[in-house]
Parts: C-alpha cells; structure tokens; sequence
C-alpha cells in the first residue's frame, strides 16, 4: 500500500493535532473541521500521549513488565513507548505494529534503541491480529512466556463494530502470558454527545471510521482480566501525576488490566 496524500488518515491527522510535520492539505482539513467540534481536541491528543507515558512506567516499576507490543503507534513521537520504558528499564523490548504506511516510513526511527534493549517495528492490521502473532520479528523479539504490556493507545475507535474489535483483542488477550497487562485509551461520546457527535460527522463525511464507544462498550476489551486501580477513568484521571481538574473535559476513556493466573474462557 502507498501513501495516499489526498484520503485523509488517522495517523497524520493525530500528528498534525500534536504538532507534527508528516501530514497532507486532506489531513489538515479534517483535522480543522473536527477542531471547530472540539476545539480541545489536541490537548486530548497529548494526554493520550502522557497516559502512554505513566502507563509504561507504571507497567516497567509495578509490575515488572520488560516487554510490550504497542498496537496502532502512529508517527513517531518523542518520547516514543521505547524511550520511556528504557528510561527505567533498558533491557526493555518493544515491538510496534501498524498498518499505515506512513508510519512504516518512519519505522527506522522507531527503532533506534539503547544497547541492551531492542526494538522492532511490524507493518501488520489488527483486523488479523493471528499475522501479528506470528510474525517473525515478533517472535524473536518478544518472550511469549513472559509477561508483556500489549498497548492500544487510540487505535480501536478506527474499527467499526461490523469489524468485531472484541473478537480481534480478545484473539490478541488469548496469546498473551498471564501477568500480562492490556492497556487502552478509547474516544466516548458519554460525556459531551453533541460535540462528539459533530467531529464524528466530520471524520466521517471525510470516508474515514471513527466510532466513540460507551464505558460498558469499552469495558469489554479488557474481558476477564483484572482492571488496575483507579479502573476505566477519563485519560488524565488514571494515576495523574498532579491533581487533575475537571477530568472528563478530555472525551477519552482509559485503563489497564492484567491477565489473571488462572483465566476464565472469554466472554
Ligand atoms: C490516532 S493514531 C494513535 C497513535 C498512537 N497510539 C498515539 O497514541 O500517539 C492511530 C494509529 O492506529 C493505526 N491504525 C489504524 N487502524 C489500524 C489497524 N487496523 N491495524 C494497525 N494499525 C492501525 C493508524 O495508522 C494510526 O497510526
């Protein structure tokens, strides 16, 4: 697949909100017009950002996870997943998987790493998420008999119901080693529907998909696994590192949940 500058697309979309340089004329447009909705729309983008950050670092100190697989990267942003979690830990090991090939341009950056960590980059869909599994780069790098941190930070909302991301994660859960943790940011019309609702018009009468979900609609990515404290919260509110005011201003559900020990069958 190539680069497509005039089908506006997720990916340079979220860069051109976060200041970044790797976007088209049909992006920024989209962008604008989804802005005009939301005008705080950028300031959600970052803290999706700084919610993968407390995220990783939450996942490397507690709980002692050293690899992770991170689902829809995106262009790549500093600090990248890698970067953080090598800050702490660098023996750290990160596969990054997308299915854009603008972010597969960038790959090479994504996968500068410390000596003693690694990482690697897979072009791959989530909508076939046995490809992922058992890509060869993947299996070489990641120890699917340890615990790995699976993160999917802004990327289900782009898979419409039709495309049963329940089943897609929850093929993605099954794979992974208990101890693992699964951790998701996940748009939400719950609570300002009618400002959601116009930015949603606007991606979709650009032909992208974009789908808020509810809280219950999200919840169920997580299936039988664990949900860590403080449970689905508005993206600032998950372990802020200050006091956050007026949290649910970013419309953005966010958790984790780790794989129990014994599991029941999903769901
Ligand atoms: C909004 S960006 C989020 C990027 C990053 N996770 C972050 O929070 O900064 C969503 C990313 O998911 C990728 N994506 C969308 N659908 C995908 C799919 N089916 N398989 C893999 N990646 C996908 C897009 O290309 C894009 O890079």
């Amino acid at each position: 697949m190539e680069v497509n500058p005039y089908l506006p697309h997720s990916a340079r979309i979220y860069d051109y909100w976060l200041g970044g340089k790797d976007n088209f004329a049909a992006d920024r447009q989209v962008g604008e017009a989804m802005l005009r909705a939301i005008p705080t729309l950028r300031l959600m983008a970052s803290a999706n950002r700084t919610f993968m950050h407390r995220v990783v670092r939450a996942l490397v100190n507690s709980e002692g996870i050293r690899q992770f697989l991170d689902i829809g990267t995106g262009i790549p942003t500093r600090p990248n997943l890698h970067d953080v979690a090598q800050q702490t830990a660098p023996d750290t090991r990160v596969v990054y998987v997308d299915n854009d090939p603008i972010v597969l341009v960038h790959a090479r950056a994504l996968m500068v790493s410390n000596v003693q960590g690694r990482s690697e980059y897979v072009a791959a869909d989530l909508r076939q998420p046995e490809t992922i599994l058992t890509e060869k780069v993947l299996r070489e790098t990641l120890d699917l008999g340890q615990p790995i941190g699976l993160t999917m930070i802004a990327i289900l909302m782009l898979l419409a119901d039709e495309e049963n991301p329940w089943a897609q994660v929850a093929h993605l859960r099954d794979a992974m080693p208990p101890g693992s943790v699964l951790a998701i940011t996940h748009p939400t019309a719950d609570f300002n529907p009618d400002a959601v609702g116009e930015a949603v018009a606007a991606a979709r009468g650009a032909g992208m998909t974009l789908v808020p979900r509810t809280k219950e609609e999200i919840a169920r990515f997580f299936g039988d696994w664990e949900l860590l404290d403080p449970g689905l919260v508005p993206v600032p509110a998950w372990r802020p590192e200050k006091p956050v005011k007026d949290a649910e201003s970013t419309y953005y559900w966010a958790g984790a949940a780790r794989k129990p020990i014994t599991t029941n069958p999903r769901e």
